[in-house]
This record gives structure tokens, C-alpha cells and sequence, in this order.
């Protein structure tokens, strides 16, 4: 069943802000800690022409930590695809819940913190689902739908400056785990979820300007921000990908 959305979450924000993405303390900064955490995820490519399809790609800030991949991306926000190109992505400008690929065509698919963006949650899961080849690899990071959530990254975050654009996040698009669990399930991924947060003491020296990039940290909560991976076609593992 669709979920409803209310009047945040406006996917023309991202073409506004295009000038953000590559910025390493633009407002967009957050995603830049989050694609290097996402990437570490991801083994190096078995093959070559390995293909990764990265939905809801924005400008490509996974791209320096996929090296060796065919990186495919799939976007609405052509600012955000444009410069994703400069990057050695493959822009495809498609709805992440209707993309115009062939089935079984990745070896690996991430969607990272698009999947609190989409109103229909089970369409994309099963677009994911349906890109990934058998034995294939889906890496995902979202935000819980979850009180403390809501809190922290919307009632918090996106009150300072430079950590979350305020309005960005629509409250009740939030994703609820078990459904997510249920729905990678039902295509044959079984996933694993880690709870992650930034690293507190990388984050202070960041914003004291005495680091330039925040690590994630593991938290022993799925709560707020985290992981989730599985292999198509697997029992779910004990740890992360490596
Ligand atoms: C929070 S950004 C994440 C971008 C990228 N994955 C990253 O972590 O750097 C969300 C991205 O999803 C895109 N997006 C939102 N809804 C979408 C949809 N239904 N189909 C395709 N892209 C969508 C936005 O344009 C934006 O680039």
C-alpha cells in the first residue's frame, strides 16, 4: 500500500542545491560520510564489467569508493545526474520505483537514503530486488521510521546547519524495518541490519575544521540510521560485508 507524504520531502531540492553535492562541508556533507561507510560494504569487483547499480545515485558520491564497477545511476534530478556523469556514473534519469533495465543485470545494487525518500517502499524494494542478479549483492542505508528517529534526524538534525537541509526528510516516509526485512525477503534477499552513527569524536574535530571527513560508527541500535545487506538467493550473514 502507497504511503502518504506530506509537503517535505521535495525532489526538486536537489536540483536546486546541485552546486552542494561535491562540496565536502556543503549542506550535503552528511552523504559524503555516508557513501564512504556504504562503499566500505561493497567487495571489489569479482570481474570485470562487474555492474553496480546505485539508485537514487544524486550526483555520484559513491562513485570514489566503487572504483572498478560499471556504476550505474539512477536518478529523478538532472542537476544531480549531470554532475554524477563528471564522475564516471552512467546517469539513467528514471523514477528508482520504474527503472528501464533489463532483470538480473547487477551484480551488486546499493540504495543509499533514497529508500526514506519513495512513497511506495514495496515497488522500489522489488525494482532492487528484480535489477539484482542471483548471487548478487544489495547494500542499503535508510533512516528507521521510529520516534527517536523522527527526533534526531528531523526534529535535531535538520535544525543545525550544514548536518540535514531542513525539510528534506518527510516524517512519514520513514521506513519501517520489519516491511523492509518482508519485502527483501519475499525476492529472495534475506538482510542484515547494523545500527550506525557518526563518529562523535571525528564529527567534533570536523566541525572544528581540523578533519575533513567523519567516519561511521556501528551502534548497537537499528533505530535511528543503518546498514542492511543480504545476497540474493543467501541466508542472512552474522557480520558486514568486510
Ligand atoms: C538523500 S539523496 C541521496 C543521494 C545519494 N544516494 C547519496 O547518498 O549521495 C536522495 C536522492 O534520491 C533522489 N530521488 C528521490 N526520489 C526519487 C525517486 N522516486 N526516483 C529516483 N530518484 C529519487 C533525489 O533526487 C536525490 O538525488
Amino acid at each position: 500500500m502507497p504511503r502518504q507524504t506530506r509537503i517535505a520531502n521535495d525532489p526538486a531540492l536537489y536540483d536546486r542545491l546541485a552546486g552542494e553535492w561535491w562540496r565536502p562541508r556543503g549542506v550535503f556533507a552528511v552523504l559524503h560520510w555516508l557513501a564512504a561507510a556504504r562503499g566500505a560494504l561493497v567487495p571489489a569487483p569479482e570481474r570485470p564489467g562487474a555492474v553496480l547499480v546505485d539508485l537514487g545515485c544524486g550526483a555520484g558520491l559513491l562513485a570514489p569508493h566503487v572504483e572498478g564497477y560499471v556504476h550505474v545511476g539512477v536518478d529523478v534530478s538532472r542537476e544531480s545526474l549531470a554532475l554524477a556523469r563528471k564522475h564516471g556514473v552512467m546517469a539513467v534519469r528514471a523514477d528508482v520505483a520504474a527503472v528501464p533495465l533489463p532483470d538480473e543485470c547487477a551484480d551488486v545494487v546499493v540504495a543509499g537514503e533514497i529508500l526514506e525518500h519513495v512513497p511506495d517502499l514495496a515497488a522500489v524494494v522489488a525494482e532492487a530486488c528484480r535489477l539484482l542478479r542471483p548471487g548478487g549483492l544489495l547494500v542499503v542505508d535508510t533512516l528507521a521510521a521510529t520516534a527517536l528517529c523522527r527526533f534526531l534526524a528531523i526534529g535535531v538534525a535538520e535544525r543545525i546547519p550544514r548536518i540535514a537541509t531542513r525539510g528534506v526528510h518527510d516524517p512519514a516516509l520513514l521506513v519501517d524495518r520489519r516491511e523492509l526485512v518482508r519485502e527483501c525477503r519475499r525476492h529472495g534477499v534475506a538482510l542484515t541490519l547494523r545500527g550506525i552513527m557518526p563518529h562523535l569524536g571525528d564529527a567534533a574535530l570536523w566541525l572544528a575544521r581540523r578533519r575533513e571527513a567523519v567516519r561511521m560508527a556501528p551502534v548497537p541500535t537499528t533505530a535511528v540510521l543503518f546498514q542492511a545487506w543480504g545476497v540474493k538467493g543467501a541466508r542472512p550473514e552474522a557480520g558486514p560485508g568486510r
